[in-house]
């Protein structure tokens, strides 16, 4: 806690790097308040204006955020190996984990014969002169892509979603500016935009995707780039409409000052139809992840845009990491050539719709709200999260704080169903309805 962790220094150099020291020994945890600028300086005999810098580097650099009353704080997952399970409290024996955000393992299609034919002829080893995006690859996410009506002539290969989006935050942004991110929204991306200095300006979002006064309104100030969950937004399950796509295509037409980034990290997973807006700005990208139906680990997603943004991620790639494994591309390209692993996972797909809407259902029989239209989470709003999380793990299932996911979106706590199995969901349905009926802890 601040109170037992003695921050020193007498210049903003040291006293940052001294809050740094803390967060990263432990002494300062995910959440935990710093002292006010004011009190700090009084302690260290130093001028406000040295405390508030200091304050300010680590804000840049995503460690610590300012909230209003709140103060400033550590942020949940600082940039600094903090762990952000020390969040979530404890697991407990017999306690059912609803809260990683995990494919069901169950359902990943198994790559050891992959990689068994792949070992049969992967050919001599692949230097430094011919590596790039395999032709074949390209050539099957091109047709992927174009047959959900996004243009990809121009296309790249990342270590996945993040890794895309953080090139093209990079590639176009500087330190300070804003960008448009979803409220609720994935909480690796808001900590990645902290981390990147950046300024989140969150934009409500319904289950037909970002709402468009929301949008309009991230415009108005004067947002740099605008991130769009197409499918299986996360944590609530939104997928942009037909309508929604639409209107947010005539709201954004033109905008020559604004990196539109659309993040289809569900891809195959997700059963609704895909309603891109790629192409509609000059300055566009369309991130697709293989990480949610073929396994995180496999760390690959294509990156479609136009010529001048693919440009910047692929050459700047050039001169720092390099390229994505081909080796990774070629079992990526397997699996998608394969029509075993095409039906796994639609079966998959199916699982996931059936205990989503399943637990929604059991929820509405009970009277509680709750959204999740596609992909594999639900999000359930509560009058308070501490209690919710509290009353859930004492009935025996851990679910995520909302926190993680919001910047003015009301309480709620996500549930991932992955690890769930259609009995279960009367149970849990019933768990829940205590602390949304704003129960105290057991
Ligand atoms: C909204 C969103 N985008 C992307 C991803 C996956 O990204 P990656 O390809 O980096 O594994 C996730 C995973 O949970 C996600 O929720």
């Amino acid at each position: 806690m601040a109170a037992r962790y003695q921050i020193s220094g007498s210049t903003s150099a040291a006293i940052s790097a001294s809050v740094e020291s803390g967060i990263r020994a432990g002494d300062l945890a995910p959440g935990d308040p710093l002292p006010a600028v004011r009190a700090l300086a009084g302690e260290l005999g130093v001028s406000p204006a040295t405390v508030a810098k200091a304050y300010q580097v680590l804000r840049q650099r995503g460690l610590v955020a300012t909230a209003g009353r709140h103060g400033t704080r550590v942020r949940p997952r600082p940039p600094v190996a903090a762990r952000r399970a020390a969040l979530l409290p404890p697991p407990r024996p017999g306690v059912r984990d609803l809260s990683g955000g995990q494919p069901d393992p169950r359902l990943l299609p198994p790559l050891g014969p992959h990689l068994a034919a792949l070992a049969a002829d992967i050919g001599p080893p692949t230097g430094y002169a011919s590596v790039a995006v395999l032709p074949e690859l390209a050539a099957v996410a091109r047709d992927r892509l174009a047959a959900d009506g996004v243009p990809a002539t121009e296309l790249t290969v990342t270590g996945g979603a993040l890794d895309g989006i953080e090139r093209l935050l990079a590639a176009h942004l500087r330190p300070g500016d804003a960008v448009a991110v979803e409220d609720p929204g994935w909480a690796n991306l808001l900590d990645l935009v902290a981390a990147l200095g950046l300024r989140a300006v969150g934009v409500p979002v319904d289950d037909e995707g970002p709402s468009e006064p929301g949008v309009r309104a991230a415009l108005a100030a004067g947002v740099r780039a605008l991130i769009v969950t197409s499918r299986a937004q996360n944590p609530t399950g939104a997928a942009v409409s037909a309508d929604r796509a639409a209107a947010l295509r005539t709201l954004l037409a033109g905008r020559a000052d604004l990196l539109l980034i659309e993040d289809d990290h569900a891809a195959e997973l997700a059963r609704v139809p895909l309603h891109p807006l790629a192409g509609v700005t000059p300055a566009w990208a369309f991130v697709r992840s293989v990480s949610k139906p073929y396994g995180p680990d496999l760390r690959l997603a294509v990156l479609a845009g136009d010529e001048a943004t693919v440009a910047r991620v692929a050459g700047r790639a050039r001169v720092g990491a390099g390229w994505v494994s081909t080796v990774l591309q070629r079992l990526v390209l397997s699996l998608w050539r394969d029509p075993a692993t095409g039906d796994l996972v639609r079966r998959a797909a199916g699982s996931y719709d059936r205990r989503r809407d399943g637990l929604v259902a059991a929820l509405a029989a009970r009277g509680v709200a709750a959204s999740g239209r596609t992909g594999i989470n639900v999000w359930v709003p509560v009058p308070d999260e501490t209690v919710a999380v509290t009353v859930l793990r004492d009935a025996g299932w851990s679910v995520a704080p909302g926190g993680l996911y919001r910047i003015a979106a009301t309480p709620a706590v996500r549930i991932t169903v992955s690890p769930l199995d259609e009995p279960d969901l009367p149970a849990l349905a019933d768990a829940l309805t205590r602390p949304v009926e704003g129960g105290a802890p057991y």
